[in-house]
């Protein structure tokens, strides 16, 4: 295995909208091993690769994982909670890490680790934070971002009946 990190291209589109749609919540078969809630159109996936807004881990041609960040947060229903959150928190000079996934043969390798370091090489002169959201009972999520990225909680919030929590990946330290 030899794991390759870069901006996803088109050519990557497919696999990155499959494994975002074999991992939501309710196609996963145990919720245990962890779930994705945002759920975009591929046509928005493929305007997010466009926009360099994608990262992926690649072992040859073979996407092993994703990670999708916003440095313009999108307004709609999903992350205007999350916005609302940072605001309140008064923090600035903050993207958005919006959705992580690592494909089920390639998990626990320490792949989420190398798409996170390579957004904090990205972003790290632009700006001081990455902040994202987990649900409440995604225990593995939370436990990962966490222990191994680094991550802490910073607030949390309800949406849609679930609690979810802010955590925050200080770039600068
Ligand atoms: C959460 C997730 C991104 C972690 O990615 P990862 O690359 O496996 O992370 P790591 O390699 O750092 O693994 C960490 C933990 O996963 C667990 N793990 C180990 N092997 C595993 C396997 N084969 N399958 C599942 N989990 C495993 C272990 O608890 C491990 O921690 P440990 O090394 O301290 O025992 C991944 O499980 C995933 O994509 N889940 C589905 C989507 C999801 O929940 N995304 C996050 C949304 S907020």
């Amino acid at each position: 295995m030899e794991i390759k990190v870069d901006f996803a291209t088109e050519k990557d589109l497919d696999a990155v909208y499959s494994l975002n749609q074999e991992n939501l919540r309710e196609n996963v078969p145990n919720q245990k091993e962890g779930f994705l809630t945002f759920n975009p159109s591929k046509s928005d996936w493929k305007k997010y690769i466009n926009n360099k807004l994608i990262v992926v881990a690649k072992d040859k041609n073979f996407v092993a994982g994703y990670l999708l960040i916003f440095d313009e947060p999108p307004n709609n229903e999903f992350f205007n909670p999350i916005v609302k959150g940072i605001k309140k928190l008064k923090i600035k000079h903050y993207f958005l890490l919006a959705q992580d996934c690592i494909h089920r043969d390639y998990r626990g390798k320490g792949i989420l680790n190398m798409l996170y370091d390579k957004i904090k090489q990205i972003y790290k002169k632009k700006y001081h934070f990455g902040i994202g959201e987990i649900e409440e009972s995604n225990k593995i999520s939370y436990y990962v971002h966490i222990n191994k990225i680094g991550m802490e909680k910073i607030g949390e919030y309800f949406f849609e009946g679930f609690k979810w929590n802010l955590v925050s990946l200080n770039l600068r330290k």
